[in-house]
């Protein structure tokens, strides 16, 4: 099986996959972290090197060559789902989960970020503008995810158990 983690940056999706391998007995893999690998630079480099339509082709033959693995829990960008046709690769090779979070949230935890490249010029009330309207372009692309969870408090040990109820179909523990 293969579990993909989609959602907004900032919304928790390699935290809770990380923490969500080990209680699954499954790997885990961040696409963003496969890519930085690969181009042996971080993400605000390859952005400001190449540009982010570069990223994107990074992005798409990444997600291609990982799904070449079995068992892996996959934390994707915040991008991943919404460029190419990656969201319909996603769906037809594994389980797609949108952890799903308010603008407001999202602009909470990612006021203090210095590390991605599209956010970094933004001041906070214009971050709040752009996560909005973000969002609202990308939930088309999100909301094609076979399974929704929210977000906001979310822990990987509650994750793990709506995986093992509604994805895995196992009986709850009486
Ligand atoms: C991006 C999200 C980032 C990273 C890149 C672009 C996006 O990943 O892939 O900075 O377009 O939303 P996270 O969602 O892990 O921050």
């Amino acid at each position: 099986m293969r579990i993909f983690l989609v959602g907004f940056m900032g919304a928790g999706k390699s935290t809770l996959g990380r923490e969500l391998a080990p209680l699954m007995n499954m790997q885990f893999v961040d696409l963003d972290q496969e890519i930085e690998a690969r181009a042996g630079k971080g993400i605000p480099a390859i952005f400001a090197a190449e540009g982010e339509a570069h990223f994107r082709d990074l992005e798409k033959q990444m997600l291609h060559e990982v799904i070449e693995k079995d068992n892996i829990i996959v934390a994707c960008g915040g991008g991943t789902p919404c460029y190419f046709d990656n969201m319909d690769v996603m769906n037809k090779s594994g389980v797609t989960l949108y952890i799903k979070m308010s603008t407001d949230a999202l602009t909470e935890r990612l006021q203090q970020d210095g590390s991605r490249p599209l956010i970094n010029d933004l001041n906070n009330g214009e971050l709040w503008q752009w996560i909005h309207n973000t969002l609202e372009d990308r939930e088309t692309f999100y909301l094609q995810a076979q399974y929704k969870v929210k977000g906001k408090g979310l822990k990987a040990s509650e994750l793990a158990e709506f995986v093992r109820l509604f994805v895995l179909g196992e009986k709850a523990e009486a």
